[in-house]
């Protein structure tokens, strides 16, 4: 019998608890052996759920099992989950997890460690939620050189900022709708402020250019600034607004920023809405491949958990050391010239001619029929945009002071992802 333990039945470990009961018999027929959920491991009281028979209270119970084999970490946060996924793999355990944030801290200590102790570490589910990725970038990919990487990696803001645009809908009001449907992060500052997209990003080019990427490093922005105004216009143009977290790998030095884009309608990440996340990758074989699927939630998020339990299950012995966990990557800011959308506010509209002068004559002019944002505080004033060509952040800067003359002040800039 393959005995299997479950540490953490919150969302996700309960969608794994769910998966490994339901879907018992298909999984012990591909074994030709019975694949059993042995344990599950909370502080909560189970009482009266379909878990209760298996509660534990004690890692260590877990641990000095010889039967079990497997333990699967779905615990939040990052101090005890890791000191788990240490313990486990120290205790000469195959560990799963969908903790991002433990991967994202841990990865290289934690590979290393289950290298030295002929286990395996896997964490498929720590990136895309249900999205296949982790084992893509690692086999499927592996003959490529990956150069590029944008995503779409939280499912979160992507389903508040679909709702903003499609229900005309507050901020607050898509954050409470994407916790009751159990999206959000315990503490959903690391959804909107963009930190979540930042570890997933961080742990996706690790892989993807062979070289650790500190998710410390990643220059982020969340999208608390992004109004409904800004979809509204942007759409106009024919763009949708997303977060996107992306790097490239150029010279040996990874770029990589996670920020709220411009991203232009017919572009692969534009239509990719709601709780779904994507992630576009460029190789030196494949070209570009795309990935897309439910990037949050129980159910998906528990499929990528079971994907790993039944790779371990097959290849408990295919024992790989990722280059990551043994070197650095150099990490910068992406600071490639893009066009730039600018949001801006004035008494009086501008008149277009003007905008041009400033900005140059590729620029688009977008002005809205709204008196103000319905959602921002203050007087009522003009709203408009532009979609300047191509500049660097410096040249930016120079042209935006021609703005003063006016009288209009910037309140949202974006980078046009082309
Ligand atoms: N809070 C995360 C998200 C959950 O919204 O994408 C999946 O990692």
């Amino acid at each position: 019998m393959y005995k299997i333990a479950v540490c953490g039945c919150g969302v996700v470990g309960s969608g794994v608890c769910d998966a490994l009961l339901d879907q018992h018999e298909k999984l012990s027929r591909r074994f030709n052996r019975k694949v059993a959920l042995a344990y599950v491991l909370d502080i909560k009281d189970l009482t009266g759920t379909r878990y209760a028979p298996y509660k534990v209270s004690d890692l260590d119970t877990i641990l000095n099992d010889r039967e079990t084999e497997v333990v699967v970490i779905t615990i939040g946060g990052l101090d005890l989950a890791a000191d788990y996924c240490f313990r486990a793999l120290r205790a000469g355990k195959h560990v799963v997890t969908s903790n991002k944030a433990v991967v994202a801290a841990y990865g290289p200590e934690l590979e290393k460690l289950a290298f030295s102790k002929e286990r395996r570490f896997m964490y498929e589910a720590s990136v895309g939620g249900g999205i296949p990725i982790i084992r893509p970038l690692n086999i499927c990919l592996f003959a490529n050189d990956i150069t590029e990487i944008q995503g779409i990696l939280n499912g979160t803001t992507n389903y508040m900022l679909t709702g903003m645009f499609k229900r005309h809908a507050s901020f607050d009001e898509m954050l409470a709708r994407a916790q009751r449907k159990g999206y959000a992060e315990a503490d959903p500052t690391a959804d909107v402020d963009g930190f979540d997209a930042a570890r997933k990003i961080a742990i996706l080019s690790s892989i993807a250019y062979g070289g650790f990427v500190d998710y410390r490093n990643v220059p982020c922005r969340g999208i608390r600034e992004v109004a409904f105004i800004d979809h509204e216009l942007a759409d106009k143009a024919g763009f949708a607004v997303k977060l996107i977290a992306g790097s490239r790998f150029e010279d040996g030095k990874v770029y990589i920023s996670v920020e709220p884009k411009l991203v232009r309608r017919g572009h692969l990440l534009s239509d990719v809405n709601s709780v779904y996340n994507a992630i576009l990758t460029k190789g030196s074989y494949t070209g570009d491949t795309l990935f897309y699927g439910q990037g949050a939630g129980k159910e998906a998020t528990a499929s990528a958990v079971v994907g790993d339990i039944i790779e371990l299950l097959g290849a408990p012995k295919a024992f790989a050391l990722p280059d990551f966990a043994v070197k650095n990557a150099t990490v910068l800011p992406d600071d490639r010239p893009c066009r730039y959308y600018i949001r801006m506010k004035s008494l009086k509209q501008p008149a277009a001619g003007a905008l041009i002068d400033i900005f140059g004559d590729d620029t688009l002019c977008l002005f809205s029929k709204l008196e103000r944002d319905p959602w921002e505080e203050g007087d009522p004033s003009t709203v408009s945009a532009v979609i300047t060509p191509p500049f660097t952040a410096a040249e930016l800067e120079e042209h935006v002071r021609g703005l003063d003359a006016l009288g209009a002040r910037v309140r949202m800039t974006m980078k046009v992802l082309d």
